[in-house]
């Protein structure tokens, strides 16, 4: 594919410097960028859909955009997922309207054709009349758009590419460490209820790039911290996710992972535990003492010290998914800690929207207790009455208000906070690791994926 370039006649990759590690603001408001987007990312990518659990049923359905496009995330007579176009084979009429449902067959609203749970064309009314033989013999030509379909943690991935990348080449290095997160324990993970739905003001890569910067904590989440969210020392910048191990692979994804030494310390264990001892005292956010008993099952012994020691806190799919892990107030009335388990998908709107959704995961396992503070938790700290995504909301569009004027457009977003790989000693996990205070590096990393998808 050639270089994308602008009427002006920029290439989309000179706005942003390889060398100076700087982003031109203009990328976040601009309408042609924006497209390109849509054909070169969105149309070609691997993107989160539904949670398996929301159709455990034949028939089961929910309705979904993956990019621009919409569909119907479906559960097979077999118990397979299909993932189909919702617009009609025939004219490209909506489909289906409903936001979820258990249908058998799919029914047009505007002449009557009707389709299967797995896409294919059943039959049209008066068929005989108004087409004799010949609609039966183009039968093949008349199923619904099928897109490909994949599965990690019970989170239903679609690409509309039938010449994409397989999903396993997708996750690359990356795969190690979302299996450790979201397959660790034999049941796996279901989600709470629907997700959440919002709308945001402001361009899809605010959110996306910011999933790798530990730097913003500090400053934007200050207030959040003031009320009691940090979980052990509030002014040590480890209790803030600001120090730990980061990591970015080729494909754009990124990971900040937080040092749990500090809460070892509180919680009484010394250097000498073993990692099964320390996974007991102070289990990764979502499980408790029982469930770490099953992770030896389900993981290698780099993935448990993973979770042991710096388990993940955010972690970034390129371009439209991230599954935020962590410990906060909000759900118990004594304001002790409790999980918040997040899995999000963004589909851009426009250059200055973004429709975001946001679903709480809970173990299968999780005894009632657990699964309650989990529900509330995560409610008070993400999604629409989260005080914490509210933070980040802020800024994602209080960068898009000040890009509508020219002269801001022309300004650079900086990245020059540069760490290096810095691999720790044993450490398994693949991809560039960055240990320490987090820094621009993965970040940057995201960016150069981007740049490389939108000019190669
Ligand atoms: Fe669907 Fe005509 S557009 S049946
Ligand atoms: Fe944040």
């Amino acid at each position: 594919e050639a270089a994308p370039q602008l009427v002006d006649g920029t290439f989309v990759r000179d706005l942003i410097d390889l060398d100076a590690r700087e982003v031109s603001l203009r990328v976040h408001h601009d309408r042609e960028i924006f497209d390109i987007e849509m054909e070169r990312i969105f149309a070609k990518s691997w993107l989160p859909l539904a949670h398996e659990s929301e159709i455990p049923n034949p028939g089961d359905f929910v309705r979904r955009n993956a990019g621009q496009d919409s569909c119907l995330v479906v559960r097979r007579e077999d118990g397979s997922i299909a993932v189909l176009l919702n617009a009609c084979s025939h004219r490209g009429m909506t489909l289906c309207r409903e936001e979820k449902g258990n249908s058998q067959t799919f029914k047009c609203p505007y002449h009557g054709w009707a389709f299967g749970k797995d896409g294919r064309f059943l039959g049209a009314p008066f068929e005989k009349q108004m087409y004799g033989d010949e609609l039966r013999r183009a039968a093949d030509d008349l199923h619904l758009v099928v897109a490909k379909t994949a599965m990690l943690g019970g989170m239903i991935f679609a690409n509309w590419d039938q010449d994409a990348e397989d999903f396993e080449a997708y996750l690359g290095d990356f795969a190690w460490y979302l299996r450790a997160a979201l397959e660790r324990t034999n049941r796996g993970f279901e989600v709470i209820g629907p997700p959440q739905r919002q709308i945001m003001r402001a361009n899809w890569k605010l959110l996306a790039e910011q999933l790798a910067d530990g730097y913003h904590a500090r400053a934007l989440h200050q207030s959040a911290g003031d009320m009691g969210t940090l979980g052990h020392d509030a002014h040590d910048p480890a209790s803030w996710g600001m120090v730990g191990i980061n990591v970015s692979t080729p494909g754009g994804h990124t990971m900040r992972c937080i040092d749990t030494r500090l809460a070892y310390s509180f919680a009484g264990i010394g250097d000498t535990a073993s990692v099964a001892e320390r996974l007991a005292a102070v289990p990764p956010p979502g499980a408790n003492a029982d469930m770490v008993k099953q992770f030896s099952n389900n993981l290698s012994d780099g993935q448990m010290r993973l979770l042991a020691d710096t388990p993940p806190l955010v972690m970034g799919l390129f371009p439209g998914t991230d599954f935020f892990m962590l410990m906060s107030v909000g759900g118990s009335d004594d304001g002790s800690h409790g999980p918040v388990m997040v899995a999000r998908a963004w589909t851009p709107r426009s250059p200055e929207l973004f429709e975001m959704l946001t679903w709480t995961l809970v173990e299968r396992d999780a005894p009632p207790e657990l699964r309650e503070q989990t529900r509330l938790t995560t409610l008070r700290n993400f999604g629409i009455s989260g005080f914490i995504e509210q933070d980040d909301a802020e800024a994602w569009q209080g960068i898009q208000k000040a890009v509508q004027g020219p002269v801001a457009r022309r300004m650079t977003a900086k990245y020059q906070a540069k760490l290096g790989v810095t691999r720790p000693e044993g450490f398994e996990g693949g991809g560039d690791v960055y240990a320490g205070f987090s820094r621009d590096d993965a970040q940057w990393a995201w960016w150069k994926r981007y740049a490389q998808v939108m000019g190669a």
